[in-house]
């Protein structure tokens, strides 16, 4: 029995040094239940007293030696699995990381929250109008009543007969004047819609920024020195505005507006097409009509409003020729903003 626990120790340490042996096959061959070393210890019964507990020390000198040279292995297989890993894989902490793209926000965006931000600073503040709206805000409460030939110049996209896509966002100089009372002081940006074919120069939905103060008092001095202060915080301090008479069924008189080019200064170069000045906005006086339409006495009150297209801003302020570049969301486009 001696010999039989030698030799089961023998084999067993030679099996486990042995290259692609499994470890858990060779515990299981002899110290599983069903194992040699088991099987041995199982026929210890028949020894003699004196010599069984000899042989039960050597067993359990057996059992140790194996268990301690699975485990033993089993930890060299774990180093040399380690080593290999961390020889294949490589890792230069110095290397340079990938880059991550990052995002911004679209050059038309930019360009309106400028807007914006010039005009909070002067004490304005935002509202909103619907852009699916009455053709009563959109026309008829802005003093052009059907038929007038003003519709004409304004492509709408009807709905139905009483509701459209907003041809400006002048409708919403109405609907502020309706729930609020003098002084007010807002501007009002957003999409609009005329039933233009794209091309260059139009596009079925632009963006417009509207404009409207009412208090006592309000003259075209007030708009004109806003307008100055606007001009000159968007395209330059050296800017110069132009006021130029011009129609609007809303307002009384109506203007549009010019800034001095800020490439040439005036003198007259590609950009201002040799004008020396570049036209952005219609503005005026809110015509009487439009602010009795409101509720608002026009003996007491008085007001001035004015609306630009935000693309055209954008075109001028960045020298872009197309206005479809906005739209087509070409990323060689987008990451010069
Ligand atoms: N709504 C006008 C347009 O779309 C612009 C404008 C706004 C003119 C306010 C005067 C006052 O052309």
């Amino acid at each position: 029995m001696r010999e039989t626990l030698e030799k089961i120790r023998e084999s067993a340490l030679e099996q486990i040094q042995s290259v692609g042996a499994s470890l858990e096959q060779i515990r299981i061959r002899y110290l599983g239940k069903k194992g040699e070393l088991t099987a041995v210890l199982r026929g210890m019964g028949a020894l003699s007293a004196e010599e069984r507990p000899k042989i039960g020390e050597l067993a359990n000198q057996v059992r140790a030696d194996i268990e301690e040279a699975i485990a033993a292995k089993q930890r060299q297989k774990e180093a040399l699995a380690l080593e290999k890993r961390l020889k294949e894989e490589k890792l230069d902490v110095t290397m340079p990381g990938t880059p991550v793209a990052a995002g911004h926000l679209h050059p038309l965006t930019q360009v309106q929250r400028q807007l914006e931000d010039i005009f909070i600073g002067m004490g304005f503040s935002i509202e909103e109008g619907p852009e699916v709206e009455l053709d009563y805000y959109n026309f008829q409460a802005l003093n052009i009543p059907k038929n007038h030939p003003a519709r004409d110049t304004q492509d709408t996209f009807y709905i139905t007969d009483s509701i459209l896509l907003r041809s400006q966002t002048s409708p919403v100089q109405v609907r502020a004047m309706e729930h609020r009372k003098p002084p007010i002081r807002i501007i009002s940006p957003g999409r609009v819609y005329r039933s233009d074919a794209l091309d260059a120069t139009h596009s079925p939905l632009f963006h417009q920024l509207e404009g409207l103060v009412v208090d006592r008092g309000i003259t075209m001095g007030d708009l004109k020195g806003t307008l100055e202060i606007f001009a000159k915080k968007m395209f330059g301090e050296n800017t110069r505005i132009r006021f130029r008479p011009h129609h609007f069924p809303f307002t009384e008189p109506s203007a549009e507006v010019d800034v001095s080019c800020y490439v040439c200064g005036g003198k007259g170069c590609r950009i201002c097409k040799g004008e020396g000045w570049i036209e952005i906005l219609g503005a005026g006086m809110v015509h009487p009509f439009v602010l009795s339409n409101c509720g608002i006495d026009p003996e007491v009150y008085s007001g001035f409003a004015f609306g630009m297209g935000i693309e055209r801003v954008a075109m001028k302020a960045y020298s872009i020729d197309d206005i479809r570049l906005f739209y087509e969301n070409d990323e060689r486009f987008l990451e010069q903003f």
